[in-house]
């Protein structure tokens, strides 16, 4: 078994305070906007990762099942347009649990690259992985890739190699399209001449499936919407009444994206950490975007940023696509 690698911490770690700090700046300039915003990671909480996770099981939900499905079917062909002795980078690893699918077909990968803000969930990745593949090499790295990507120290034995970023589960449809490509020109950036990157995308489809997937019939995604404001609550002494507030998710076909909103059902003033806020009767919080790609759009993007796409794989209702790209 391969040496078991502490995590290396990336520039930009925040101190737990500072991280607070600037969620706190974040959520005062949301709220005082116009129209009213809140920044999409206030969900992301151990409640609001809970009910995410449940999110991904729910059978409006297609996203992450359609995505697994393509990984499957075609991880072989995958693997061998990346090639042996590949590093895979993934920015937001989370669980790692789709890069294995990968893993499982890639000939001999010189090293894994999990990057995430999650030292503690890093070190277990690193444990778990190294043991599951006895010969790949974990390099895991703190670091939150929102705010620039960057690589850990690489040992010799991966010089040569080929890097290859994976991003799956569509999260670079939570982006606005400049920042989106923004993301696509640092992963062209890391990966360097030679450089690939496998990217999950959701597509443009029927609204009414897109309507359905984020207006799930047991409401679970309107209680991942809500959390931002039990959140708020709860860190930053706010005095929402989440049940003055409408979940309220609809999929705008001008701007290609599913918006996600909370809005006031009456005209009310809540406090946030000191500060009053009034809500008109109607008034929206826009907590977040979702934007759903065509593959010539995607493409484009994607050349904007230095990548050129060289296969895709969508399932058969052509609803989600993986896709990899060149640099
Ligand atoms: C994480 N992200 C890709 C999800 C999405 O579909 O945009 C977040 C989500 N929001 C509501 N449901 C799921």
């Amino acid at each position: 078994m391969t040496a078991i690698r502490p995590v290396a911490r990336g520039p930009h770690i925040e101190t737990p305070e500072e991280a607070q700090e600037r969620l706190r700046r974040e959520v005062h300039a949301g709220l005082r906007a116009n129209p009213k915003t809140l920044p999409p990671k206030l969900f992301y909480d151990d409640t609001g990762a809970r009910l995410f996770e449940e999110i991904t099981r729910l059978d409006e939900y297609y996203v992450t099942r359609t995505e697994h499905e393509i990984m499957e079917a075609h991880a072989a062909e995958m693997a061998a347009l990346i090639g042996p002795n590949a590093v895979v980078i993934e920015p937001g690893s989370g669980e790692a649990i789709k890069v294995r699918v990968l893993l499982d077909h890639l000939e001999n990968p010189a090293a894994y690259v999990p990057i995430d803000i999650s030292a503690e969930q890093l070190a277990r990745i690193a444990r778990e992985l190294t043991e599951e593949y006895q010969t790949l090499d974990v390099i895991p790295l703190e670091a939150d890739f929102t705010r620039g990507l960057c690589l850990p120290e690489l040992p010799d034995t991966t010089r040569n190699a080929r890097r290859v970023a994976f991003f799956p589960g569509s999260t670079i449809g939570n982006l606005h399209p400049p920042q989106a490509v923004a993301l696509l020109r640092e992963i062209a950036r890391i990966v360097g001449t030679r450089g690939g990157l496998l990217l999950g995308v959701d597509l443009r489809k029927d609204p009414t499936i897109l309507h359905a997937a984020y207006n799930d019939a047991r409401r679970v995604t309107a209680a991942f919407n809500k959390n931002a404001l039990v959140r708020l609550n709860r860190e930053f002494a706010a005095t929402f009444d989440v049940d003055r507030f409408r979940h309220y998710a609809y999929y705008n076909p001008v701007a290609n994206r599913v918006e996600m909103h909370l809005v006031s059902l009456e005209t009310h003033e809540v406090v946030v950490d000191g500060e009053r806020i009034v809500f008109e009767q109607g008034e929206p919080i826009w907590t977040e975007s979702s934007y759903k790609y065509s593959p010539t759009e995607l493409e484009g993007c994607a050349r904007e940023a230095g990548l050129v796409l060289r296969r895709m794989w969508c399932d058969h209702r052509q609803w989600f696509m993986v896709a990899f790209f060149e640099t």
